[in-house]
């Protein structure tokens, strides 16, 4: 879908939106046309009892005296509640109503309204990018009944300082791409989207100005990375590692660090999971995903930070060569491991990327994401992701990015206690730590790797994928993490 943004000017043709804030309060050119038509609006609004409220709409089909084929009031709740967050919810709100009969084509018009407090320039960029985000759609494999909904094509936005909105919207469409990088990663099939195909992809962010290097299990192997590798022992598909870098900052500047779990596919290995939703494994990349979505992100919009994406990527298979439990392997630090469920393989995969993460940039925080427990799934379901950390400014921030993102956080404990339920008889720590605490345990394996460094571990298991559509989200695969880690960044960061 093309966005534009246009002089400020009611369109005489085609489909219109029009926005009406609670207690119908218009701007100028509303108010201006409901006057010329005769009260065509408000007797309208009337009749349908139509307030402005939030989420509420109405449509005015071949309005008389008018050549517009039609108009659509959207009501966008109090002027002065309209902030960046539900103004990108309302865009994608709009654009949810738009396309089919409204045609190909649409213009909303964004005028000032009494008690508004955020600027037009900046309501103009967030309904853009809540109607990019909408407009997201998966069906590459589709090869007929494409597009069944007619989708709009092209949405212009009408403003009274469209450059100042141009300009406003180029980083969030720069985040869009991102989130569309991640949703198309996390909605892609296994069968195409293996690791090193996965890498191939991240190669290409390149032209975005990232710097991007693969590492084979050749050079893993040499780096002691004897965690992440046992996971692809079943797999027919070689494990990769994948840096990217993006220099915004000094070159001498601290760079922040982020880190993903990248399993293209999770049968369990030989602990092998039960056959029903098996398929949904192919989004067990959902962590790589959303890294790579943030660094193509942040390149995208010059952010002025310095940071690094570390992305694990294995496939989990069951087969003659692979790991059994019960095996013990020797991670990149040196502490072994008792595998006693072939199925927790996101902890030994990411173990080693935080290592080697560690180890080479010395960063100022380690944030991974990983779609790690079904445990979290069991505790918070799919509004919150699970934020685990040993570092309470970096929690504080990572909280508050999600609040005004939209994608959630919520924060559950660590401790010597839980940690306990990793030691292990035969090995310096066990790869499950029993029934209970689940989500706990996983991530009290993952803090035996960082040290000291800052660090925070979002279980993205309930919020990557299989999600709850909303106003902004409509495909099986969210995007989760993308938003969130560039706002924790512009926030606080940069
Ligand atoms: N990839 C799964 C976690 C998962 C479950 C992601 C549901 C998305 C939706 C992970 O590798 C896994 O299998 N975890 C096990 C751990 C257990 C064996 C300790 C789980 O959650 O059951
Ligand atoms: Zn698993
Ligand atoms: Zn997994």
């Amino acid at each position: 879908m093309k966005i534009n943004f246009a002089a400020l000017s009611m369109p005489e043709k085609g489909s219109v939106v029009l926005l009406i804030a609670q207690g119908r309060k218009m701007g100028e050119l509303t108010r201006q046309l409901d006057s010329q038509t005769g009260g065509l609006l408000t007797r309208a609004m009337d009749m349908a009892d139509f307030t402005g409220k939030k989420k509420s709409f109405l449509e005015i089909v071949a309005p008389e005296g008018l050549e517009n084929s039609r108009l659509l009031l959207a009501g966008i709740g109090k002027a002065d509640k309209l902030d960046e967050s539900a103004t990108e919810l309302l865009g994608g709100e709009i654009l949810g109503k738009l396309g089919g009969k409204f045609g190909k084509t649409a213009a909303v018009v964004v005028e000032n309204i009494e008690g508004m407090k955020t600027e037009t320039a900046q309501i103009c960029a967030r309904l853009a990018l809540g109607a990019k985000l909408r407009s997201y759609r998966f069906n590459k494999y589709k090869t007929a009944k494409k597009d069944n909904d007619k989708p709009l094509t092209s949405l212009s936005l009408r403003t009274a300082h469209s450059t100042l909105a141009r300009k406003a919207f180029k980083p969030l469409d720069a985040v869009a791409d991102g989130v569309f990088l991640a949703r198309d990663l996390v909605n892609e099939p296994a069968n195409t989207l293996y690791p090193a195909a996965f890498a191939r992809r991240c190669e290409k962010l390149k032209s975005t100005g990232l710097k991007v290097e693969t590492l084979n299990e050749k050079a893993m192997k040499k780096l002691g990375m004897r965690a992440l590798l046992g996971v692809g022992k079943g797999s027919e598909r070689g494990s990769r590692l994948v840096i990217m870098r993006w220099t915004g900052a000094g070159k001498d500047d601290p760079a922040y660090a982020f880190v993903g779990k990248g399993v293209t596919f999770d049968t369990g290995g030989i602990s092998l999971k039960p056959g029903a939703g098996m398929g949904d494994m192919k989004g067990d990349m959902g962590g790589a995903a959303a890294v790579s979505g943030l660094m193509a992100a942040l390149a995208g919009r010059g952010a002025k930070i310095n940071a690094v994406g570390v992305i694990g990527l294995v496939e989990n298979m069951p087969d003659g060569r692979a790991q059994r439990p019960g095996d013990v392997v020797t991670s990149m630090s040196g502490q072994t491991i008792e595998i006693l469920n072939t199925d927790a393989e996101g902890r030994l995969v990411l173990c080693d990327a935080l290592s080697y993460t560690i180890d080479k940039f010395k960063p100022e925080f380690i944030i991974n994401l990983a779609t790690l427990t079904g445990a979290i799934l069991v505790a918070l379901g799919k509004e919150h992701a699970g934020l685990f950390s040993n570092n309470d400014k970096l929690a504080k921030n990572l909280a508050a990015a999600g609040r005004s993102s939209g994608e959630k956080l919520w924060r559950l404990p660590l401790g010597e206690a839980y940690d306990k339920m990793i030691d292990s008889k035969v090995a310096d720590m066990k790869n499950i730590g029993g029934r209970f605490a689940g989500s706990i345990t996983a991530a009290q394996f993952l803090q035996r790797f960082v040290g000291k460094t800052p660090w925070a571990h979002l279980d993205i298991a309930g919020t990557a994928m299989d999600s709850p559509k909303t106003a902004i989200s409509q495909s099986w695969a969210s995007g989760y993490g993308v938003r969130l880690l560039n706002q924790l960044v512009a926030d606080h960061y940069e």
